[in-house]
């Protein structure tokens, strides 16, 4: 069968997280293809800078930013009916905003687990369940979700963040089997270590054990493997070559296996309280 290919060019995209990182590469990589853009984030300074620039290099572009806090679901719910009449129908819905979190579930602050789950998951389920109806009426469009490795791992200290990540792979997954015939594209995005303002926010930065640095690259990179593994009608893209190497082969490890390792990790988390501050925006 022949894969569906997401209506990119002239059409209209909303992109979540646009602020910084990955979506704000992905902002900048389907600026001069879109006719509307649509930039979502809690920032609005930031986004008011990125729609100047995009709108100088793209003078036919029209950027629409929306300074919305993707962790309250009545925010969210008003920024969509702002969208669906200022706007009009989103050809493209790019579900990149995420935030993590650092603390073994025991010590978790209950307000940081209950914002990953609102943003990484419940934000996510809710623009896909608004957006894609109008998608497949018009029986074109496109859902680019990004996931993450922890979707198809376990990390310690990172539980909440995990779980919400294996629901995106699970959710994305399905969606796409759901869409296949309705001519809307779906595909995930699991990067492994990206350099953003990510692990700042989750106040990972500065923890010893890091990600190796061969393993680590651009968000650049990242938003342009992701739109070319999107445009190519891809199920699951792993950016970056050593990650995509590597992240197939994980299948493979027995879950026992994966346990045992997973496990001395934690322990060892267990044993050396790390001093971390969060960026509480
Ligand atoms: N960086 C990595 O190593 C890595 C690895 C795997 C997966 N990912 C995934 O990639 C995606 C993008 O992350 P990134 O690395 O680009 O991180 P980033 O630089 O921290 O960007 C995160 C974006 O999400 C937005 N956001 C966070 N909380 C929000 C909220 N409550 N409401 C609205 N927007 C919110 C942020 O904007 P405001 O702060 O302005 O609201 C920002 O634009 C996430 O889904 C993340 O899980 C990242």
């Amino acid at each position: 069968m022949k894969p569906v290919r997401p209506p990119i060019d002239g059409g209209t995209a909303l992109i979540t997280g646009a602020s910084s990182g990955i979506g704000r590469e992905l902002a900048r990589r389907l600026a001069p293809r879109t006719r509307n853009l649509v930039l979502v984030a809690r920032r609005a300074d930031r986004l008011e800078e990125l729609r100047a620039e995009l709108e100088t290099s793209n003078p036919s572009l029209t950027v629409h930013t929306a300074a919305c806090d993707l962790a309250d679901e009545v925010a969210t719910g008003a920024m969509l009916e702002w969208v669906s009449e200022g706007v009009g129908a989103v050809d493209v819905l790019v579900n990149n905003a995420g935030i993590g979190d650092q603390s073994l579930y025991d010590g978790a602050d209950w307000t940081r687990v209950r914002q990953v789950l609102q943003v990484n998951v419940v934000a996510l389920a809710l623009l896909t369940h608004r957006l894609i109806p109008r998608m497949v009426e018009r029986g074109r469009g496109g859902v680019l979700n990004l996931g993450s490795g922890a979707g198809h791992s376990f990390i310690p200290g990172a539980a909440a963040y995990t779980g919400a990540k294996h629901f995106v792979d699970g959710f994305t997954e399905t969606l796409r089997l759901e869409l296949a015939e309705a001519g809307v594209a779906v595909t995930q995005v699991c990067p492994g270590p990206v350099e953003t303002e990510f692990d700042q926010a989750a106040g990972m930065e500065g923890l010893s054990g890091g990600p190796p640095e061969f393993l680590t690259i651009t968000a650049e990179q990242c938003a342009r493997e992701a739109i070319r593994g999107f445009e190519r009608g891809d199920a699951l893209v792993f950016p970056g070559f050593p990650y995509r190497v590597i992240m197939p082969l994980v299948g493979f490890i027995p879950r026992s296996l994966q346990r045992r390792t997973v496990r001395s990790t934690a322990r060892s988390l267990r044993d050396a309280p790390q001093s971390r501050e969060r960026d509480d925006r």
